[in-house]
């Protein structure tokens, strides 16, 4: 298999989530050109609508208007968020400052992810919640005035951090927070910082400081690098030729992927760098290269959570074994992705296993063959899609439609630049 072409991603996905919600919030019209269209984004422009701002329909290509009234009003009925656990924390963040109820519910796999991780900081904060499922979906948020919080966060999360930083900002309080191992993508801190916020890391501790104002603002989102970390995966595994992959975002804490790829052999250059809004941009060039295994450490996890299902399929055509140390977050993402990883190697004839909360992959160099299961994870379906473009790989997916969550067009663009699977 050969690759070729220059092609670019869809909208970050954080950052788009990042944008609508601050665009709703401030009083005026903001821009949002090369925003994420997918099912995701879709979820809190929906929500964001119920809470009374006003949003251009959200196509791909096209800018997305946003019309802010200032504040949020109080929804007429529950706050679907879909498969978004993004769009529900940072949004529970922002209500924590609204005094009314609003109740935030989501599709199978939402309902059942944990919830008090944020509930709990922001209840500390002067919020109340009414559980309906015990951590997960359906919860009503009640906000209040909100009291200054110093926290150290159980896990490292941008989603926790996000939604505390935000119900600061929303609240007007001081903020101070810790992550355990590792520091989460900082995208809400550079944002605030851009309209004024005080956001300082000093000895591993984040300090927010209120202060800032927002206003409305024009902003050209970078193409997602989790999304992009697929198609390096295909050229990497690929046979010949070189592939360009234009307008990326490479803010450092979401390219841990790409530190982990060059100790594994890949060939990945960055050019073209550039800067929007506070967020370095560049192209990323990637050439087929043999892989060896690596140690991915506990530290790293947090700058490239959502690329281990990449990883690890890639790890399984490496030369050695690979480790993904205390990756037990995995568990509660879109699906129970890290036993997901493992059973879908094996089903496919690779060696993978999960021992305590490692994840260890070893390449055994046979032709993958065999069913996929989804559990329809978007990132699953996609990373093994990747797997399918190998030579003699006959794999099976059962959801790929699930890939529309954060990447609209996945089969088709992974065509495009010349990796075909066989089915
Ligand atoms: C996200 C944070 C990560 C990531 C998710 C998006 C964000 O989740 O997995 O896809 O936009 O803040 P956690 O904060 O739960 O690790």
């Amino acid at each position: 298999m050969k690759v070729s072409g220059s092609v670019g991603v869809p909208g970050d996905k954080s950052i788009t989530h990042r944008v609508l919600l601050l665009a709703a919030l401030t009083r005026g019209t903001s821009h949002i050109g090369g925003a994420l269209t997918s099912l995701d984004a879709r979820s809190t422009a929906r929500v964001l609508r119920q809470l009374g701002a006003e949003l251009s329909p959200l196509r791909p290509g096209g800018a997305v208007t946003v019309h802010g009234k200032g504040r949020f009003r109080r929804p007429r009925g529950p706050l679907f968020c879909g498969n978004s656990g993004t769009t529900t924390r940072l949004l529970l963040g922002l209500l924590s400052a609204h005094r009314f109820s609003a109740t935030l519910t989501g599709d199978r796999s939402l309902r059942s992810r944990p919830m008090r991780r944020v509930t709990v900081p922001l209840a500390s904060m002067g919020a109340r919640f009414t559980e309906r499922n015990g951590d997960g979906l359906p919860l009503t948020v009640r906000g209040d005035r909100l009291r200054p919080l110093s926290y150290q966060m159980p896990v490292s999360s941008a989603q926790i951090k996000s939604a505390i930083l935000l119900a600061g900002m929303a609240g007007e309080v001081d903020v101070t927070l810790r992550e355990p191992h590792g520091r989460s993508r900082d995208h809400t801190e550079r944002l605030l910082r851009s309209f004024g916020y005080g956001v300082a890391e000093k000895d591993g501790w984040i300090h927010f400081t209120p202060g800032g104002r927002l206003e409305p603002f024009d902003i050209q989102v970078p193409g997602d690098p989790s999304s992009a970390a697929f198609l390096v995966g295909a050229a990497t595994l690929a046979e010949a030729g070189e592939l360009r992959i234009a307008g990326v975002g490479v803010n450092p804490t979401r390219t841990g992927f790409l530190d982990v790829l060059g100790r594994m052999g890949a060939s990945i250059r960055v050019e073209n760098h550039s800067d929007r809004f506070g967020e370095p941009v560049g192209d990323l060039i990637v050439r087929p290269a043999p892989l060896r295994g690596t140690e991915v450490t506990a530290g790293e996890i947090p700058g490239l959570i959502d690329e281990i299902p990449l990883l690890a399929v890639l790890a399984s055509r490496a030369a050695g074994p690979t480790t993904f140390r205390q990756v037990g977050e995995l568990r509660v993402k879109e699906s129970d992705r890290l036993g997901l990883i493992a059973e879908n190697l094996r089903a496919v004839g690779a060696d993978a296993a999960v021992v305590g909360d490692d994840l260890v992959v070893e390449g055994n160099g046979r032709e993958p063959r065999g069913k996929v299961r989804t559990a329809a994870d978007h990132r699953l379906a996609m990373a093994f899609a990747v797997l399918g473009t190998v030579p003699g790989a006959r794999i099976r997916i059962d959801d790929m439609a699930c890939a529309a969550v954060s990447f609209p067009g996945f089969p088709e663009t992974l065509r495009g630049i010349g990796a075909r699977g066989r089915r």
